[in-house]
């Protein structure tokens, strides 16, 4: 499996503040993609989280002092790292280093180095509410990003400080969510794509409902593929964990009725559209207004079967529309797959063999086959649902061009 950041270079730059910590898990996510990471410390950070934690994650010597008796090429080696980078990420970024970066100061290693950046820098402010509220602090990121640096927004919330409102570092999986998105070639630049995850819940009476297992993971997988590669991504989920991706028209809907509606609405404007969502077939043909009271030996439930969403989008397709479905199969996965593309006018279906612990459902890895209207089809090796998104879109891409 290749990571997403695989043969890049990054310079994790870490000021001294309580978030420092995150930073650690950061650069394990970093390396976990692929990434060479080199982190820059200021002499505070220290206080915060051993530079030996930076070291033996990273595999490489942490810079903290640019004159280090003890290393004599440090001096040097800020040139030809910051040169040889391909982004950095300052996480979290104090009020000070700000300032410093927004400035032209250089009077430590950390702030040296970003001025001899040439490589896109992605800054994580983290502190105090009133000292991100104050306004040198703002004119400091809006000069930051007036001068092309991107700026992620803090969290808001309780902070370590005891204040409430904006100021926490972001989780490092958001960070690294932007990291990557502003590293990946644009290849869908100009394109509009609708993506469906998550199940739908038919309710039977308040308290219960008809769904199924889906997480959402591989429709937010989809979405994110297609907003990191530089499109227009509107998510239609049902309900999921998962919180809203950055950069993407998230709708939520529960139903399937709900989630047709928000289909039908954004999908003259789509240019690729691809339904990932697991959706009822079936719902309660009444749902009652109070919890059933549980009563006779048996009980039976009257269904109505719900509008199929891809199928009656195949009806309405425009030729220079590309609409791609899923199917779920415990078996025959050849035979019901290519039944669907056919019945449901598809210009690809991806079919998803479910019922193993590390594919389909749940799963944070998939295993699928790509079948197309030509009998074409392409099995792919199990691999990360992030992974099975780009080649799903890679293949799209082909086709359309
Ligand atoms: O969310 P995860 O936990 O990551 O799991 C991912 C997944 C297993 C849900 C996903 O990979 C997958 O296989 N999704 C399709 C699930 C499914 O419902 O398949 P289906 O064979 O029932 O439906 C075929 C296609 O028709 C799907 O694109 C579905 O969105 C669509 N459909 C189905 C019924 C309906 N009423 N309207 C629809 O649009």
């Amino acid at each position: 499996m290749t990571g997403r950041l695989q043969d890049k270079q990054l310079i994790l730059g870490v000021c001294g503040g309580i978030a420092a910590y995150k930073s650690v898990q950061l650069l394990r996510l970093m390396t976990q993609q692929g990434a060479r990471v080199r982190v820059v410390m200021t002499r505070h950070a220290g206080e915060f989280v051993a530079p030996l934690t930076f070291e033996a994650l990273s595999g490489e010597p942490v810079c903290i002092d640019l004159f280090d008796r003890t290393d004599r090429d440090a001096s040097i080696r800020h040139i030809d790292w910051a040169q040889e980078a391909d982004a950095a990420v300052i996480a979290p970024a104090t009020a000070n280093l700000v300032a410093k970066l927004a400035n032209g100061t250089a009077d430590d290693a950390l702030s040296t180095f970003l001025l001899a950046m040439i490589c896109p820098v992605l800054v994580c402010p983290s502190m105090n509410t009133h000292m991100y509220q104050h306004p040198s602090v703002q004119r400091n990121l809006d000069r930051l990003k007036s001068d092309g640096h991107m700026v992620l927004e803090p969290g808001a919330g309780q902070l370590a400080c005891g204040t409430v409102g904006p100021g926490r570092l972001p989780e490092p999986e958001q960070i690294l969510d932007r990291l990557i998105s502003r590293l990946t070639p644009k290849d869908l630049a100009g394109k509009r794509v609708l993506v469906t995850a998550g199940p739908t819940r038919e309710f039977i009476d308040p308290v219960r409902f008809i769904s199924n297992p889906s997480s959402g993971k591989m429709g937010f997988a989809v979405a994110a593929a297609a907003e990191h590669r530089g499109a227009e991504v509107t998510l239609v989920t049902g309900p999921t964990r998962l919180s809203d991706p950055a950069g993407i028209q998230t709708i939520r809907v529960v139903s399937a009725r709900e989630m047709a509606g928000a289909v039908f609405d954004h999908f003259e404007a789509a240019d690729i559209i691809i339904k990932t969502a697991a959706v009822s077939d079936y719902s309660p043909r009444e749902t009652a207004d109070h919890k059933i009271k549980k009563g006779a030996e048996e009980m039976s439930l009257a269904l109505q079967k719900n509008i199929d969403i891809l199928r009656t989008l195949g009806g309405r397709k425009r030729p220079n529309q590309f609409l791609a479905g899923f199917a779920a199969e415990t078996r025959d996965l050849r035979e019901n797959a290519c039944k669907k593309l056919v019945e449901k006018n598809l210009d690809m279906i991806v079919g998803n063999l479910v019922g193993n612990p590390d594919s389909g459902f749940s799963a944070d890895t998939n295993r699928v086959t790509l079948f197309f209207p030509n009998r074409e089809k392409e099995p792919l090796e199990i691999m990360d649902k992030a992974s099975v998104a780009h080649r799903i879109l890679d293949r799209i891409m082909e086709r359309l061009s």
